[in-house]
């Protein structure tokens, strides 16, 4: 038997107690006379006590024991005489008569503690070190924990976790296709599920009335810190359901995740914020509602006088950052800066102060005191308050504000990680037009149903039809999207028709849904909550590489196992790839 106990486990009711210990050595102290080894595994750390008095070799032994050494020691618990009151095992020690080195380590390339000195690109490289680092286990902890919340939750409401095949057809989220060549069908491809959509679809065709699955989603898409190339579903479906029966049935289960995982209870439901509402007030469609700083126009009080840059301006908006007038010149400078930045491209901001000195503006040259106290007014801005006003073309300059909101919202500390906003944002267009190609593009997936009053517009003026989907926000993060479904071979037809499909294209690439659709398509719809993201969200980081075991970075590439990686000629032939062409 290697070990009687964890290292996490015992305590003072265990004194007296001869136990077997094994894990990794964290760190050594050589007192002189004494040594001390904090001994870790998963569960915690354990005191080993080393005395020359009592047995010079074996202390000699556990002083030239290294970092990370993979140790058993044998020993009685005896009652600590310094206890350590910031860990559970604090009151005890191991008073150790045998220590046996089960494997030796090196030096690791950075400290295996709380905070470590390792980059991320060395944390990468050595992912399975920092792993047991215990804030890096911790998060997968809770991963964990939220997994098996959601299956108890979902189960309870009569879900079956049903697995969907990884080596399919193109399933269309709006990224590029992971592809599998296929060795049995030269010259043919399998493409990684962007999502198990089709399938889960499927499932509601045969019956099953309730799906969901813990499950890989692969998108080959530019990586930010809230996505990466393989990431992690909770995917579900019902059939026989209308949009509210699914807000209600993710709502229960968003709130049994808060009760359960943080002890948050969500009384009230959460808001339902249709997605015209959201670009008004907020400039996106995924407001962070920890904070207010809503959006106001003001293009009927600006435009009347001789300031041609809101005159020019299709939209001219803002937002009054309360108690900010007092901000110095260097602090307006610096915002100016954050939106004139390439990503944000805004060419400035107005700003508006009301100090004792009555209300004044930068733009004092044009507008009288009655002017700037009328916009003062639609802000409900008082003595204290500085707003900032952008113009432009309205979907940009919204855009743009919404940035300068979360910076604001984010310098004055208004984004608590331990608040929690969610809200549903309901009622999105279907449709989106690529400027470029002039192409319509669903907004969603094309599986997306229009909503019920808008279906006969579909094909004859598109961009005025609002679809049947529905996102979960919370604090500015989408965590999940769903939709009700088309269930209806006629109307996916002309859905793909004013997506430009041919129908054969159609046919070729949706065919088996199409038919499945002439079998008994119940109604249906679901939803899909990125897990990745919601364990982040709970952990309190915006990474959600840091709740990932193995992820990728920023490139793609598995920095550990390097990948992806070439593979040798003789497998490209077997393939059918020359490389050459
Ligand atoms: P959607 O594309 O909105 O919907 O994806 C659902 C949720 O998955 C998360 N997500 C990601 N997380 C990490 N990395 C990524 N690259 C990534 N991409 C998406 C987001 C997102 O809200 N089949 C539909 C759902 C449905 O209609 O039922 C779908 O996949 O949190």
């Amino acid at each position: 038997m290697y070990r009687t106990h964890t290292c996490g486990e015992l305590r003072l009711k265990d004194a007296g107690k001869t136990v077997t210990l094994a894990g990794w050595v964290q760190r050594t102290r050589d007192l002189g006379g004494m040594t001390f080894v904090d001994l870790r595994d998963r569960f915690g750390i354990t005191q080993l006590s080393f005395n020359t008095e009592r047995d010079r070799a074996l202390c000699d032994k556990a002083n030239a024991l290294g970092r990370e050494f993979v140790v058993q020691a044998i020993g009685t618990v005896k009652e600590r005489e310094s206890k350590n009151r910031n860990i559970p095992t604090g009151e005890v020690e191991l008073i150790v008569r045998e220590l046996k080195v089960l494997n030796e380590a090196r030096t690791p390339p950075f400290t295996i503690e709380e905070e470590t000195d390792g980059g991320d690109e060395l944390r990468m490289k050595y992912r399975y070190l920092d792993l047991r680092r215990s804030p890096v286990r911790r998060n997968m902890e809770l991963r964990h924990r939220m997994a098996i919340e959601v299956r108890n939750y979902l189960s309870e409401q009569h879900f079956l976790e049903v697995e969907t095949p990884v080596l399919i057809k193109s399933t269309p989220e709006g990224a590029r296709d992971f592809v599998v060549p296929s060795r049995m069908n030269q010259g043919e491809f399998y493409a990684l599920p962007q999502s198990p959509q089709t399938f889960k679809q499927l499932l509601m065709v045969a019956g099953f009335d309730r799906y969901f699955q813990i499950v890989k989603c692969f998108r080959d898409e530019d990586l930010r810190a809230d996505r990466q190339p393989e990431f992690t579903q909770i995917d579900c479906e019902m059939a026989f359901v209308d949009r509210d029966d699914i807000l209600d049935t993710f709502e229960g289960m968003a709130k049994h995740l808060f009760r359960s995982i943080l002890g948050e209870e969500f009384k009230e439901p959460f808001q339902r914020m249709p997605f015209d509402e959201a670009m008004r007030d907020y400039g996106c469609d995924k407001p962070d509602l920890r904070f207010g700083m809503k959006f106001h126009e003001l293009n009927d009080l600006a435009q009347s006088k001789d300031f041609k840059v809101f005159n020019d301006a299709e939209l001219v908006v803002g937002i009054n950052a309360e108690g900010c007038a007092g901000w110095s010149r260097k602090q307006t400078d610096a915002l100016i800066d954050f939106v004139k930045r390439p990503q944000i491209g805004a060419t400035g901001i107005v700003f508006v102060r009301w100090t004792s000195d009555g209300v004044k503006s930068t733009v004092d040259k044009f507008f009288s005191a009655e002017d700037l106290q009328q916009w003062a007014e639609r802000f409900g801005m008082k003595e204290g308050d500085l707003l900032c006003i952008m113009a432009g073309p309205a979907e940009r300059t919204r855009k743009q504000l919404s940035e300068l909101r979360l910076h604001m919202g984010d310098l004055l500390e208004l984004r608590d990680p331990n608040v929690f906003k969610p809200l549903w944002v309901v009622d999105f267009p279907l449709l989106e037009k690529d400027d470029e190609s002039g192409r319509w593009h669903a907004m969603h997936h094309p599986f997306t149903s229009p909503i019920p009053d808008h279906a006969h517009s579909l094909e004859s003026d598109p961009g005025s039809v609002k679809a049947n989907a529905y996102d979960l926000v919370i604090n500015g993060t989408e965590i999940g999207g769903g939709s009700i479904r088309i269930h209806d071979r006629a109307m996916q037809e002309a859905m793909f028709r004013v997506l430009g499909f041919t129908d054969e294209e159609a046919r070729y690439k949706f065919g088996f849904l199409l038919d499945a659709f002439e079998y008994g398509a119940p109604p249906h719809g679901g939803a899909a909550f990125g897990f990745d993201r919601w364990v982040s969200l709970f952990g309190g980081r915006s990474d959600i590489r840091e709740f990932i075991a193995f992820p990728k970075n920023n490139a793609g590439r598995d920095v550990m196992i390097d990948a992806p990686s070439r593979i040798d000629e003789i497998q490209l032939k077997e393939l059918g790839i020359d490389v050459k062409s």
